[in-house]
């Protein structure tokens, strides 16, 4: 097995996942660390894509690699490609010559919200660049080979070697009891990162292909979610500042309501299945003293300087 982007939170919690499962793993990603514990890849490079897996030959590439910013992505569409779509493709192509399955993680924002729930049967309708990006990768990874994974996620939450997620950011904020704005009349599916590594690997065990819808089993409004986070760390939810979405003013539009239906999932690992709110973070909770000792093998974020 192959991560590419194996420092980032998604592809962190797969690496973890697979080594758990006993899987010969290795991960790559773009900055270099001077432990040297991650393979270095720009998958904007093709030819570089194509002698690393050559060299490497994975069975299986997941790439959790990206540009996931999505304002940066709307502000900046050009350099944000190079990664998410010709990367991504970079990937695909290199995996078809040497004959290895691709796993490519996609988004909700590949719809537009207005219909509210989504089945992987919806046609994509994406309303900013980033969302525009995910569709047109999820399209040339399966041309490039239809037995290929993708697999549209959101709000991903959980231990994170830099804590950059949602959760993480709450948790910090109002630990160190600064107030926070968080919006409003925004619905998803917040999800687990640990879960969708599970779901992540079952699926690849059972040799799965094409889309796959892998949220939390909750859909929740983000300041409710911001509510019930505080609450599960013991912090004051009253630091919490609700704002309407178009007062933040972000660059980019957001789908106002973007739940992804999980039944095909569901379906095909009955005994995996997508887990809530409470049981995400409860999970998270009980985990944070292994975490914090996996997270001293980790070279400090400090220490990552560009190739
Ligand atoms: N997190 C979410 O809530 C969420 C929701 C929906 C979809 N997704 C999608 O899920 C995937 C994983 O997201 P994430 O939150 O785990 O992202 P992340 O934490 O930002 O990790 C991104 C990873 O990509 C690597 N990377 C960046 N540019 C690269 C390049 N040119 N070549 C090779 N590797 C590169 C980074 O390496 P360095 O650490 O070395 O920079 C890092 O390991 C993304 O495709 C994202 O769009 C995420």
């Amino acid at each position: 097995m192959l991560v590419i982007g194996g420092t980032g939170l998604v592809g962190n919690a797969l690496l973890r996942a697979w080594m758990a499962r006993g899987a010969r793993v290795s991960a790559a990603t773009y900055h270099c660390h001077p432990s040297g514990s991650f393979l270095q890849l720009d998958m904007r490079d093709e030819g570089k894509v194509r002698s690393f897996l050559a060299a490497h030959r994975p069975t299986v590439a997941a790439v959790p690699a990206a540009n996931p910013f999505v304002d940066y992505c709307e502000l900046h569409p050009g350099e944000t490609r190079e990664v998410n779509v010709k990367g991504t493709l970079n990937v695909a192509r290199a995996c078809r010559e040497i004959g290895a399955r691709m796993i490519f993680y996609s988004s909700d924002y590949v719809f537009d919200g207005v219909k509210g729930t989504y089945t992987e049967e919806d046609a994509p309708s994406p309303i900013n660049e980033y969302g525009r990006q995910k569709a047109e990768a999820e399209a040339g990874v399966l041309a490039c080979d239809p037995k290929n994974l993708v697999l549209r996620t959101s709000g991903a939450y959980g231990w994170q070697w830099e804590p950059k997620n949602f959760v993480l950011q709450v948790r910090n904020n109002l630990s160190e009891g600064r107030k926070m704005r968080v919006a409003a009349g925004v619905r998803y599916n917040p999800t687990y990162v640990e879960n969708l590594a599970e779901i992540t690997a079952g699926l690849v065990a059972e040799r799965a292909g094409g889309i796959f819808h892998v949220v939390g089993a909750e859909e929740i409004d983000r300041f409710e979610f911001a509510t019930r986070v505080a609450r599960a760390f013991g912090l004051d939810a009253s630091l919490l500042e609700r704002v309407s979405a178009a007062e933040f003013k972000a660059p980019a539009a957001r789908p106002k309501e973007s739940s992804l239906i999980t039944e095909k999932v569901r379906r095909l690992l009955p005994g995996t299945p997508p887990v809530g709110v409470a049981a995400g973070l409860n999970s998270m909770l009980a985990s944070e003293p292994a975490w914090r000792e996996y997270a001293k093998t980790l070279p400090d974020p400090a220490a990552k300087v560009k190739p």
